[in-house]
């Protein structure tokens, strides 16, 4: 490689970078647009845990919804959370609206353009406000992701394993940020780990920094980065209760502090055993078991089915009986349960997935 890597990594972003619609083309100066910011911040927020594929439906709905951070930070709560609904991590939701409302309230509805500043707002850590800095303002920021982590320890072959390894990563990347290109240089980076420098089998006869990685040279580019090993997640039990009347299923509003905390749901117990008491005396009819994954644990959720003869007056706060075509704003582990129900129903095959 007669250039440098950081150099040859720019050249191959030129070529082949990816059209994504919080992205700026490379090589081009940042548009004048004062939302500009806005989007890259939506977007990294949508992108935490979930894939370009998934978010990008819901980054192009919550723009043409709520096109400025001061939009959005006068939109209704639980239309932002349902406009969420099956992104997952619903705290990320909470903190986006806790965020915009910062914005407006402490920046003149402006997102402020020093890391140090991004980082005091709500829901935003270290690589977020890097990636705000470097894509939103064109600062030199080092952004540093699972997919950075990744490429890097391969090209300094960097043998500490995660999360210990990080600040030495950093180390290695910060002096190799091409001054002015600190969002195209990690672009191109993300850009490369996904097409690329892949966690299994990377395709190194078609890498264009290749030359200079390390771990290429040591003949192992596969067994970085080392990883600490992990904690299997513990199972818990639950159950949820499907109460259904006249085409409609009872939903209430889960305790704003918690788990999908102020999300709609169906009723259900606090998942810590199997064998939890029905809220209604009635007869009930077991439906099957549906699993989910969160963070710290796995979810089985048994779901119990009863069918009144017409809906129960409500005098709790926040329970409403739902249509049971309306059921897309629920988080998924009670869509999953729902489709249970819902197949239970003449004539219905399944839930109506959210956008
Ligand atoms: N992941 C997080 N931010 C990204 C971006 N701007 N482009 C591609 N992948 C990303």
């Amino acid at each position: 490689m007669t250039e440098s890597w950081p150099l040859a990594l720019l050249d191959w972003y030129r070529a082949h970078a990816r059209c994504l619609p919080w992205r700026n083309p490379p090589g081009q100066t940042l548009p004048a647009d004062p939302d500009w910011p806005y989007r890259v911040w939506l977007s990294e927020i949508m992108l935490q845990q979930t894939t370009v594929e998934a978010a990008t439906p819901y980054f192009q709905h919550f723009t043409r919804r709520w096109p400025s951070v001061v939009a959005l930070a006068a939109a209704d709560d639980a239309q932002v959370m349902q406009a969420w609904a099956g992104l997952g991590y619903y705290a990320r939701a909470r903190n986006l609206l806790a965020c915009a409302r910062a914005v407006v309230a402490e920046h003149g509805g402006r997102f402020p353009g020093s890391e140090a500043a991004l980082r005091a707002l709500p829901g935003i850590g270290d690589y977020t406000a890097a990636a705000v800095a470097a894509f939103g303002f064109g600062q030199d920021a080092v952004v540093i992701d699972g997919n950075v982590e990744r490429v890097t320890s391969r090209m300094f072959a960097i043998s500490q394993p995660l999360p210990a390894a990080r600040p030495a990563i950093r180390a290695a990347l910060a002096p190799n940020v091409p001054p002015g290109q600190a969002g195209d240089f990690a672009q191109g980076i993300m850009d490369l780990a996904r097409r690329v420098c892949t966690p299994r089998s990377p395709r190194c006869l078609a890498c264009p920094i290749a030359a200079a990685c390390a771990a290429r040279a040591a003949g192992n580019p596969e067994d970085f980065p080392v990883k600490a090993a992990k904690k299997p997640r513990p199972l818990r039990h639950g159950t949820a209760w499907w109460i259904e009347a006249g085409g409609q299923v009872l939903t209430m509003v889960r305790p704003a502090r918690g788990l999908l905390g102020g999300m709609r749901a169906l009723p259900s117990c606090d998942w810590a055993g199997p064998d939890a008491e029905p809220p209604i005396v009635g007869s009930w009819q077991a439906l099957g078991v549906v699993r989910h994954g969160f963070t710290h644990f796995e979810l089985e959720l048994a779901v119990a089915r009863l069918a009144l003869p017409a809906p129960l007056p409500l005098d709790l706060p926040g329970a409403a009986w739902l249509a049971m075509d309306d059921l897309a704003g629920l988080p998924t582990v009670f869509q999953k349960a729902a489709r249970l129900g819902l197949a239970r129903q003449p004539g219905q095959t399944g839930a109506k997935e959210a956008a």
